[in-house]
Parts: C-alpha cells; structure tokens; sequence
C-alpha cells in the first residue's frame, strides 16, 4: 500500500507538472484573444482546463491520505507539506479562476464577432486568472523535487530552501501579471503578442535560475566525493536510547575519563591463534573464462579456477584455517564468512578488520565455526564487482554429530551472470540429479544476486523450511504449493524425503522456473513438470509464524539496554560525485550515516523502517538478529534468526540481538549494488578501533 501511494504521488505530480505548463501557457496569452468570440471560446477552453487540473488532483490527494492514513507517522509524517503544496493550487483554480472564467464569458456572450475590449483584455491578463495555472506547476515542481530529495530525518535546510524559490517565483509572477493587467486597464493601449520576446524572456529567466543552481550543485557534488582516507571509528554516532544508557550517562563516568581509555585494536580481536586446524583450506584468487552449461562463456573471478568457489565443508566447533592467495585481481581480494560470527579480525572487511590483499600477497583467517548451518563467503573488497563476477562460494558448517545418515546434501546457488543471465552456479538450465527414492534431501538454497529477490517452487513432495539463514527452524511444518522468496545473501534449507515421483526445484518466478532449475529423480532422466498444471500456487513462505515457539535469551518483553531505529529511503541526491538515486539509511549516505554504538554484553533493539521504493536485504555482520515483529505483528512461529532481512517497502521490523562480538561490524543493504553507491554503515563497540583506512587514497574500498 505504502508503495503504491508513493507512486500514485510521484505520477501525479509529475503529470501536473506537464499538463499545468500547458494550461499556463494558455492561461497567460488569453489576454491576446483576436475577438469577442475567441475570448468567450478560450475562456471555455481554459475553465475546462482548471477541472482537468483540480479535479483529478483531489482525488489524488485523498486517495493518497487514505491509503497512507493506516501507516505509522514516520511514513508521512515529514511529507504533511506537501499536502498543501498539493491542495493550494486546485482550490485556487476552484475559487478565484473558475468564477473570473465565468464572468468574462458572460461578458462576451452578446457582440460575439466585435473587437475585444481592452478593459476585458485587462480582465483576461489578472493574476487570479492567470497564476493559479503557473502556480499548479510551480508547487507540483516543488513537491516532486521535496518527495525525491528529502529523507528522514530531514534537513530544515533542505526544505526551507526549496519553498522559498517556490514563494519567490509565485510573487514574482503575480507581480508581473498585476503590472499587465492593470496597464493595459490604465492606458487602455493594445497590447501586442510578442510570441518570441517572450519565450526569449523565458529561456532568460530558466537560464539564469540554472546558473544561480549550478553553484550549490557543484558543492553538494564536491561534498560527496569520498575522503582520502577514512577511519571506520571516526565520523557522528549514534548512541540510541535506553533506560540503562540514560541511567548511566547521568551518574556514570565522566565523557574524559572515557575517551584517555586505551582503545582495543581489532587486530587483537582474532581467532585462536595457536593450535593445529581440524581443516585447512587454500583459495587461490584468478580470472579466468567460465563456460556455464549453456556453452555461455563469462570472464569470471574464480577462486581456485571454479566460481562458484570450493565448498568449504566443516563441522560445527572445528577450528577452520583458510588462506587466500591473491593470484590477479588487480583491485584486491578478501574473504567474508557471511552469516558466520566471526571474531571480528577475521571478518574480511578491507579498511576495516583488514588491508585488501592485492596480487601477489596472501592472508589467513582462523576462527572456530560455532554455528552449523549453510553460509557462504565472498570478496568484501569492491564487493558487488568482486561477487557479481564469481568471488564468492558455499560455506556448510555440519552439526557436531553431522547430517542424518545417507542424506543427499544439495547446494542451489542462485547468480546472475553478468551478460549470460541467472544460473544455479554454472548451470544455466536443468540440472537432472538422480536420488534414490527414500533418500533424505537437503537442498542448500543462496541468493548471490543482486536485485533480485528469487523465486523458488518445489513440485512433487511436500517439504520443510528446516533452516533460515543457518539458524535450524523449531518442528518445521510441511509445506506444499508455498512457494520460497529469498532476498539477495539470504539462504534457505528445503528438505524432505525423496518419492518414488520426480521433483522438481523450480528457479525463478513464473515462466523463468521452466527453464531453470533441479529435476531430482530416482532414474536422473525425468520430463519437466509443466509447472501451471502442477503448481497451484496459493502462497509465499512466511517465516513470521512457522514452526514451534522456543525460549530464546531474550525476546519482545525484555527490557533492552539500548534502541536504534534505522530508516531505509531513496533519495536523489550525490554519491561520491555521481548524481543518481541513491538509498540512505537515517537519511544519509557512506560514510555520514552515524554509526550505532553499542557496549559489550548490551541487550539491543532495532527498528528498521523501509520508506523507500524498493526492498533492501539488510545484512549485519557478526551477529544474528531475532525478529521481534513485523508491521506490529508480533513473531511466534519458531525463533526467526535472520543475519539478511528483506525489508520491503512499507515494512517496519522491529528485531533484536545481543552485542556479544566486540569489533566494528558493516551493516549493510545486501543488494550490493546499493551498498556500493552507500547504503553501509557500521556498528560500533565502545573502546575498539581500527588501524585501517578506507578512502580515494587507500586501497580499501569494502562495497
Ligand atoms: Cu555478504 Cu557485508 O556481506
Ligand atoms: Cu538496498
């Protein structure tokens, strides 16, 4: 709903925009009307113009008031200007324009083939006929231009600014008119229409508005470029609010004493460091041209020469050695353990945890896997190039006592390739897997693209969600005609038993999962379900009330330590000099978002709210988030851990964690395309910081 009313409000304004320029244009050359009757006749023409303009308009608006009435203020409520700036305009047309139509039109009923009176061309060029008009497209201008360039929490300056313009040109405009009209009234001299003069003017007036702009654009523009260097620790924080931190800050130590502390390094924060690994891995960063089972050739960043990389396949409390060798990516590598809580050393952040280990140089990570589950690591240097070409593999942390006896243990990786289009891994079609009928089944599903949400649809068996993001679910009910939506870094475990009938892992949505997908059977040569007939699809997988209730450390009722409330939006505006539409989080981009600070061993709540207009995968590093409740919903299936959250526009949830892995953690939108045009922020231990530099002049770039 909320997206809907969003862009119902964009459309319209801009449709306002374009139909009151013209009937402006309309409205101020009446006045030039040859005769009596072309006067009577354009004044028809122009009241059929002001409904056209404010009837529509009010339906808009209160379409929009009652789509929006439902939500939380901190949907609209920064927005209640343009309510306004969008019923001001049509009211006017309504009852200053309208009856002043009306009246000339009664005046030039009679005497239709006489000259035009010039106290009625006088009549024809008041500023309430005419402004009303011009006043529609330079509020509905103003709304648009507010709507798409102020976030929350926004700036005064950033508002105040633009209505200023707004009652400038509106009053320079009526002053204009009002100076025309009652000359022409005055004088009684004819005026002349100077089609060229005055779109000179115009084109004078547009052109000397641009070039007072152009200044503040250049210095927004020069404002974003990136710094040369950049500390991860420096830079505003958030501290939240809290019954506990207020309590503390009122008696507790002095800010002094607290900033002479001496700081922990992250580089202190690592794994074991002695100790024989349980398994040791190497993997060996190289470009290389991959043929996916299409015969589609793509010029990858392969680790090991395969994308994607080597399953890295542990037990739960083994300590894991992996080294990464950088054979040729010119731009640096680094390993993240996505959805593995990592010590923070290891975590694979170049500027942060890390130096990009460029070609030539190599770097290893030691940590135990403490979680069993499904997890994947990627390159979290330049990680959207780094991932979208191949960087990137599964990481499977069995349970201590490993997986039931005989199970068919299946990765589904889902990727876009850049130029060749979605791919299970490498293969780009259907993929026959020939399982013994009885067998338990376990397929392994991860988003590694970017964009878009993927679309899953098992035909054949019933099955289970046994896992989310890692995190085993409580008594999984079994599901049939569900169909799985997975967000960008997010995974799923699907299992069941394998029939003595075919089944069928449909990828992608609609049409898309006939060409693309798992074809599991007891022969491996099974025919392709036709997915319409076999498929009657009545939902999408929810995990907000699947499976059994548990006790967890914490949950909605506790009383949290701190709180946070993050506000994902769109806004247009620079990025590191490029001008686009870029998404924010509490209003800003990398690196001026505040970072959240926490204390160790603090209980905290998040509430992340999506005003924006499309969804963001919102991704913390180092700890696993449990959903508390989702749009006032109150979570009460089996405890939902999440380290990837979809959150969809409109979307308020509200998820709490434990800060019990001291370090600086990215939080970020998974869609890494976003993350790389600075939808990243980080959170914050007190006492930590971090030796490495990110900036144009490091070679550090972690999104
Ligand atoms: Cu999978 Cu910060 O990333
Ligand atoms: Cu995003």
């Amino acid at each position: 709903m909320y997206i809907t009313a969003m862009i119902i409000a964009q459309v319209s304004l801009f449709l306002s925009i374009i139909l009151s320029w013209i009937a402006g244009n309309k409205a101020s050359t009446l006045l030039y009307s040859r005769s009596e009757e072309h006067l009577n006749r354009n004044a028809r023409t122009l009241k059929r113009w002001a409904i056209v303009l404010s009837v529509p308009a009010a339906g808009v608006i209160v379409a929009v008031i009652m789509m929006l009435a439902s939500s939380k203020p901190i949907f609209w409520a920064d927005r209640l200007l343009l309510l306004p700036l969008a019923a001001i305009p049509p009211f006017m047309l309504w009852i200053m324009t309208i009856p002043r139509l009306r009246r000339i039109r009664q005046a030039t009923g009679r005497k239709l083939m006489s000259p035009l009176d010039v106290r009625l061309r006088g009549r024809s060029a008041q500023p309430a006929v005419v402004l009303p008009y011009q006043l529609s497209t330079l509020c509905s201008l103003t709304g648009l231009y507010l709507l798409l360039t102020s976030t929350m929490p926004s700036s005064l300056f950033g508002i105040v600014i633009p209505l200023l313009v707004l009652a400038v040109a509106a009053l320079g405009l009526w002053m204009s008119h009002l100076n025309r009209s009652s000359r022409i009234g005055l004088t009684g001299i004819e005026p002349v229409n100077r089609p060229w003069r005055r779109l000179m003017g115009r084109s004078a007036i547009v052109f000397a508005a641009a070039a007072i702009a152009y200044f503040p654009f250049l210095s927004l523009k020069n404002d974003s470029l990136l710094p040369v260097t950049l500390a991860m620790s420096s830079g505003t924080i958030d501290y939240g609010i809290g019954s506990k931190t207020v309590a503390h800050q009122h008696g507790g130590e002095p800010a002094s004493n607290h900033a002479t502390k001496p700081k922990i390094s992250v580089d202190t924060l690592t794994g074991p460091v002695n100790g024989e690994p349980a398994v040791r891995f190497t993997l060996t960063a190289e470009t290389k041209t991959i043929a996916l089972s299409s015969g589609k050739e793509v010029e990858a960043w392969t680790f090991n020469g395969q994308t994607p990389g080597p399953e890295l396949r542990v037990r739960q409390g083994q300590l894991v050695e992996v080294t990464l060798i950088n054979k040729n990516i010119k731009t640096g590598a680094t390993l993240h353990w996505h959805g593995l809580d990592v010590p923070n050393a290891e975590d694979g952040i170049a500027g942060v945890t890390q130096n990009a280990v460029m070609p030539g140089e190599s770097y290893t990570y030691r940590f135990v896997a403490k979680q069993a589950g499904t997890y994947w690591y990627h390159s979290h240097q330049e990680s959207m190039e780094a991932v979208q070409r191949g960087l990137f593999g599964p990481l499977i942390v069995e349970p201590a006592k490993g997986l039931p006896a005989g199970t068919k243990d299946i990765n589904v990786i889902s990727h876009i390739w850049q130029g060749a289009g979605f791919a299970i891994g490498t293969n780009d079609g259907i993929e026959q897997i020939r399982i013994a009928p009885g067998t338990p089944v376990r397929l392994r599903l991860v988003n590694t693209d970017d964009w878009v949400r993927q679309s899953y649809r098992l035909v054949g068996t019933p099955f289970q969600v046994a896992a989310i993001d890692g995190t085993d679910v409580i008594q999984p009910g079994d599901l049939s005609n569900v169909s799985l939506k997975l967000t960008t870094g997010g995974r799923y475990d699907v299992t069941f038993i394998m029939p003595e009938t075919p089944v069928y892992l449909a990828v992608g949505a609609g049409k898309a999962g006939d060409k693309l997908g798992l074809l599991m059977s007891a022969s491996g040569e099974a025919a392709v379900p036709a997915l319409k007939s076999s498929f009657p699809l009545t939902a999408e997988f929810d995990p907000l009330h699947y499976g059994k209730p548990a006790e967890t450390q914490f949950d909605a009722n506790s009383s949290f330590d701190r709180e946070f409330k993050l506000v994902l939006d769109n806004k247009l505006g620079f990025y590191n000099g490029e001008l686009g539409f870029h998404y924010t989080m509490n209003g800003k981009l990398f690196p001026d978002t505040p970072m959240f600070m926490v204390k160790e061993g603090e209980l905290v709540k998040m509430t992340i709210v999506n005003r924006g207009s499309v969804d963001h995968p919102m991704h913390l590093h180092g700890h696993h988030m449990l959903v508390l409740s989702r749009n006032g919903v109150q979570a009460t299936g089996s405890p939902w851990w999440s380290d990837t959250l979809d959150v969809t526009p409109g979307d308020v949830f509200e998820v709490g964690f434990i800060a019990d892995n001291p370090g600086i953690w990215m939080d970020h939108c998974h869609n890494l395309a976003h993350a790389a045009v600075g939808m990243s922020m980080h959170l914050m231990y007190e006492g930590v910081d971090s030796p490495y530099k990110i900036g144009s002049g490091t070679v550090n770039r972690p999104e």
